[in-house]
């Protein structure tokens, strides 16, 4: 029987009476498949799994879709039920932010380029959040999507500067048939923008296209991706980046595994994609070796 709580202090006694490894998906409701990637990746290697349902304010800039931000929370405790999970934390904001709450986390170099560019103090946000629904849950593992990588590196960073006990787990994209990367934020998008949003897909198969054609100039490879997004002229091309998955510094020649990123707004919805190149990393092994990884971290055997 699922048990779904809104206090911390109702959480932190269900969380003591959950027994042997835990592990923990935290999600701002709206549910879809990949989401439930994350929990079937949580249950598999653990003996109990704790959600959480909580769009949370502090990373979202003045302007963009807090408001608007899908929620359904009847329709996603269904979901989390169905696939097993143990324990749901729904807090409101002023649980999360009761008057007078002022700390935050910040990770300077990993959020500032790439999403922290275009959505400053965005990654403030989430750092913050995470930090304390880790407190809040105690996981053994955590369990992120690699749709947004860079919150992964920056999660990864907090977790080992500021001691964090525990593992954390990135599972691979979930694609609809298109190509379309899953979002909770697809639901913004018209008929025919979502057909042109798969455009961002045909971009990365380009650029994985090159790389296994051999070319390892990052320009080119980048170059790869605009000319599909061009030619298609389907959207704003924010960015197309090639950084270095641990440390999401750019990346000028590809001798080492690289990230590559691109972020495009079609009818005015911010849509993110991304690869690992070699592309044959982007499985649950391969990005969790890989994505914010300490550096000199062992990679896995198949990097051709
Ligand atoms: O990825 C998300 O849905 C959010 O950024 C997260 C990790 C739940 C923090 O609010």
């Amino acid at each position: 029987m699922m048990q779904v709580v809104s206090e911390p202090e109702a959480l932190r006694q269900a969380r003591a009476a959950l027994s042997g490894r835990v592990g923990a998906v935290f999600t701002m409701g709206a549910l879809h498949a990949g989401h439930i990637s994350l929990v079937e990746a949580a249950r598999a290697a653990n003996d109990a799994v704790v959600a959480t349902i909580f769009v949370n304010p502090l990373q979202f800039r003045a302007g963009e879709d807090f408001a608007a931000y899908p929620r359904d929370l009847a329709r996603d405790l269904a979901m989390l039920e169905q696939v097993g999970v143990d324990l749901v934390f729904t807090p409101d904001a002023a649980t999360m932010y009761p008057p007078g709450f002022q700390t935050s986390v910040h990770t300077r170099r990993v959020s500032r380029g790439l999403e922290g560019a275009q959505r400053p103090g965005h990654f403030r946000g989430v750092a913050t959040v995470v930090a304390k629904l880790f407190n809040l849950t105690r996981p053994d593992a955590a369990y992120f999507g690699q749709k947004d990588a860079q919150q992964v590196v920056v999660i990864r960073r907090m977790v080992r500067d500021l001691d964090f006990p525990l593992d954390i787990v990135v599972c691979p994209t979930l694609r609809e048939g298109s190509g379309l990367a899953m979002s909770s934020r697809n639901a913004y998008l018209s008929p025919q923008a979502r057909a042109q949003a798969a455009v961002l897909y045909r971009a990365l198969a380009a650029a994985q296209q090159a790389y296994a054609d051999g070319e390892r100039a990052a320009a080119a490879l980048v170059q790869a991706a605009h000319g599909v997004l061009a030619s298609e002229s389907a959207g704003h091309i924010e960015y197309i980046s090639v950084n270095d998955p641990a440390t999401l510094r750019p990346i000028k020649w590809v001798h080492r595994p690289v990230l590559l990123s691109l972020a495009v707004r079609v009818e005015g919805v911010r849509l993110l994609d991304n690869t690992l190149l070699p592309p044959v990393l982007n499985t649950q092994a391969g990005l969790t070796a890989v994505l914010g990884a300490a550096q000199g971290a062992a990679l896995p055997a198949a990097t051709p």
